[in-house]
């Protein structure tokens, strides 16, 4: 098997300069990773373990099988947003193993919040959700909040994809096969109680664990009773009276080791075993920070990432000699196959054709594609137009669109225009969305924004009403906003990525959602040939 070359010199100025820099990037990161963890509320985290709770990230450590990956998602959802009040969006989301089973986690943080569900949270549950349903796992709700957060009701409450559709989604999981099993650790108000009550399967922890559709205000408001939380909603209630949860422990551990034994007895796949063994890459993962340009203009060859994350760098390569602004080719990572479709800068005709016919072949051939997006967009111009970019184009993003095959996409740099979808962005609904700390992502960057904004005002004035003053103030404007959007900050804050991801972690987390993959391949493959382009 053909295997790439690194043509970096690890001495070089270059290579050190942008590994220099990369730590300046992998810092900042790590910081900001920190703070969701524990910073900035040392009163309700003290206030939370003086009643004897644990931390989400904690708990879910109870029930993973011991020494194996957790993948976290969106860890920063909600970053820089809420005035910084809601860490994570309150929510802790990722995948973990269990009895060797898969499972997806959603577990609230009380400590944010009361772990109330605001804007950002919902989004990442959903988001969760999603993730479970496409790669078939089963999930697991360690519930702890205090349900819609009610300053913001109606970002959170009505609409398509609020907080009725967690419990949408929950329905259908179940529907599809998928276990819902719910740990009660907090009280369920309202809205709240149906994650429990709509779960096949609920674990209650007495004491701490109460469902109920009006708690204690609500029903002295309405009846005049005054009643006992526990009384209400407690886990003696539930298991012995009403039935509406199925198991009592007494504390946390008890019910972690019970969420264990009901995983053990899910009868679902386990993650199946790689056709080869994995073998790590010749070039050292730790130098991928090195490979990136610091300075995003000076371009960078996407074989030299490749090197990095395939098996024993082994990479069969498509069409080597045409359309050479995209890579394609197929390689192994960790043992499971994949399709890899990188930019090396603008896409013209001839690259988008390429990366269609090897599309065609990756889904007749049931293998998943990997995206590695770097790009400025498909190329503008009078010959590219004249040569049809625009169908060619077309015919890339259609076959991302139309792909049955699991797809996984890393934003490795640049991410701009109409190569965010034919790279398969957010829009075209890859399995995983990863981002690199030094990506960005917007329509196009901020110093084509500034000039187009400007020639456009420029345009729609008569020559004397042409102030140069107000529009160098607009072309600051734009270049500003373009900078604060295309931040990957702004992007994970927001849930346009399933988290940033550092540059060495990538072949690791790669394998995990390639295994997923195998375990659950998607549909049949389309009913057409392969065309060649
Ligand atoms: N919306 C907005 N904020 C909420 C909230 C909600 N639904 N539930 C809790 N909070 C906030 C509180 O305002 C407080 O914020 P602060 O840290 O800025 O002061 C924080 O979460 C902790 O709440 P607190 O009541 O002090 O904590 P607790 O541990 O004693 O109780 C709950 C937690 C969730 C049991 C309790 O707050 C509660 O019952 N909340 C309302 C539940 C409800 O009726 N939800 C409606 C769902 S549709």
């Amino acid at each position: 098997m053909p295997t790439l070359a690194s043509h970096i010199d690890p001495k070089g100025t270059l290579f050190i300069g942008n590994q220099d820099a990369y730590a300046g990037l992998l810092a900042t990161l790590r910081g900001r990773q920190a703070f969701v963890v524990q910073g900035g509320r040392d009163r309700s985290i003290e206030r939370h373990r003086a009643r004897g709770k644990y931390l989400p990230r904690e708990r879910i450590d109870m029930v993973v099988d011991p020494g194996t990956p957790f993948l976290e998602l969106s860890t920063l959802a909600g970053f820089g947003q809420y005035d910084d009040q809601a860490p994570g969006a309150a929510i802790v989301t990722g995948i973990g193993i269990v009895h060797g089973c898969p499972c997806m986690f959603i577990a609230n943080d009380a400590t944010v919040k009361g772990g109330s569900l605001l804007p950002a949270s919902i989004k990442k549950h959903i988001r969760a959700q999603q993730i479970a349903l496409e790669n078939r796992l089963p999930t697991l709700y360690l519930v702890d909040s205090g349900g819609a957060f009610l300053p913001l009701q109606d970002e959170v409450f009505p609409d398509k994809d609020h907080f009725g559709g967690t419990f949408y989604c929950q329905a259908r999981m179940s529907a599809a096969g998928l276990p819902q099993l719910s740990v009660v650790l907090g009280g369920c108000t309202a809205g709240g109680a149906y994650v429990p009550a709509l779960s096949d399967e609920v674990i209650i922890v007495e004491g701490i664990g109460r469902i109920f559709l009006g708690g204690p205000p609500i029903v002295k408001a309405a009846l005049g009773e005054i009643v006992d939380p526990d009384e209400l909603g407690g886990a003696e209630l539930h298991t012995l009276e009403s039935g509406v949860a199925d198991h009592i422990a007494y504390d946390e551990p008890e019910a972690y080791a019970k969420l264990r034994d009901s995983v053990a007895h899910l009868n679902q796949p386990p993650v199946p075993t790689p056709p080869q063994p994995s073998r790590p890459p010749l070039h050292s993962t730790e130098e991928l920070g090195g490979v990136v340009n610091h300075d995003a203009r000076i371009p960078f060859d996407i074989r030299e990432i490749i090197a990095r994350i395939a098996d024993a760098s082994e990479f069969q390569e498509f069409k080597p000699r045409y359309g050479d602004s995209i890579v394609t080719g197929t390689a192994h990572v960790h043992g499971y196959p994949v399709g890899l479709i990188g930019n090396n800068g603008i896409i013209f005709s001839s690259a988008a054709l390429k990366a269609t016919h090897f599309i065609e072949m990756c889904n007749q051939r049931g293998i998943p594609i990997l995206f590695l997006q770097n790009t400025s967009g498909y190329m503008v111009g009078r010959d590219a137009e004249a040569g049809g970019i625009a169908k060619d184009g077309a015919k890339m993003v259609a076959s991302v669109a139309n792909s049955t095959v699991p797809k996984l996409t890393v934003l490795v740099g640049g991410s701009y225009g109409a190569g965010n979808y034919g790279m398969c962005g957010r829009g075209f609904q890859p399995r995983f969305l990863f981002a690199w700390p030094n990506s960005r992502i917007a329509t196009m960057s901020a110093e084509t924004a500034q000039t187009v904004l400007v020639d456009i005002r420029r345009g729609g004035l008569d020559r004397d009403q042409v102030d140069e003053e107000q529009l160098e103030k607009i072309r600051s404007e734009v270049a500003d906003q373009y900078e604060t959007q295309s931040d990957p900050y702004y992007a994970t804050s927001r849930i346009w990525d399933d988290g940033l991801i550092e540059p060495s972690q990538t072949r690791a987390v790669l394998g995990l959602c390639l295994a997923l993959a195998a375990r659950a391949p998607g549909d049949d493959a389309p009913r057409y040939r392969v065309f060649r382009m």
